[in-house]
């Protein structure tokens, strides 16, 4: 299996990295901005900037280690700069999560250490699915989303593309939630969400319009 590239050194990359090690799989190097070319994130050297990636696409398979908590922009910008540069991203699933056969991962996706995805669910392409997720049966998951840490997205949800889900939030069976919402942290979620916006609280409310 090729080497991976991380693209983004700062708090989620640390934790990509160790699920990277968990897997066995090599990592050969990190990009990031100028200023930090020539530092190392947890011994791994930061080898160039992104204007790079052109010269491991043959080599080497790309993660995006950017996080994202209310805006996906930077870490959508850099997966559509690997795959218009020809370059392969790669899916990575932590030695202690557990995914179904029957469920589903798009490129570019990394399932954290302890989460579980149940049979029949979808998730789409350069997603975060958390440290501790549960992604429960046919549950479908949009491009560019990032789960939050400890979050239960129960069976048969559907959330679009560009969604971040706060830690330990709950959504109930069978909720949908609309292309760029935000939920905050510890929040339950009971009815559709049909508007992008920044939704917090038990229920969930809209906080902030987008
Ligand atoms: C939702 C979130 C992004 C909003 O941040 P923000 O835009 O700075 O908004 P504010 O903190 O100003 O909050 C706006 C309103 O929502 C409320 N609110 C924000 N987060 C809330 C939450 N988790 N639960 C309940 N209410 C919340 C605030 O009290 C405030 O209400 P008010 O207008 O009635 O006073 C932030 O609160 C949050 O939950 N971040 C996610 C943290 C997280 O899960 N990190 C994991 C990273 S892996």
């Amino acid at each position: 299996m090729k080497p991976l590239i991380l693209i983004g050194g700062g708090g989620h990359c640390q934790s990509v990295i160790e699920v990277a090690e968990s897997t066995g799989r090599a990592v050969q190097g990190i990009l990031d901005i100028p200023e930090e070319v020539g530092k190392d994130v947890l011994g791994y050297p930061i080898i160039g900037t992104d204007d790079q990636i052109v010269n491991y696409i043959d080599t080497c398979e790309f993660l995006i280690t950017v996080g994202f908590i209310k805006d996906p922009a930077l870490r959508m910008k850099l997966f559509n700069r690997v795959c218009e540069a020809g370059g392969t991203l790669a899916t990575l699933i932590a030695s202690t999560a557990y995914v179904s056969r029957h469920a589903f991962l798009g490129k570019g996706t990394v399932v954290m250490h302890h989460a579980f995805v149940n049979a029949g669910a979808r998730i789409g392409e350069n997603v975060i699915i958390n440290t501790f997720c549960n992604i429960e049966h046919g549950a479908c998951i949009g491009d560019q989303c990032h789960i939050s840490t400890g979050t239960m997205v129960n069976g048969d949800c559907k959330i679009g593309n560009d969604c971040f889900i706060g830690s330990q939030s709950v959504l109930a069976n069978g909720v949908c939630i609309c292309n760029d919402t935000v939920v905050g942290a510890g929040s339950l979620v009971r009815k559709n969400i049909i508007r992008p916006g920044i939704y917090s609280g038990n229920p969930a409310i809209l906080k902030i319009k987008k």
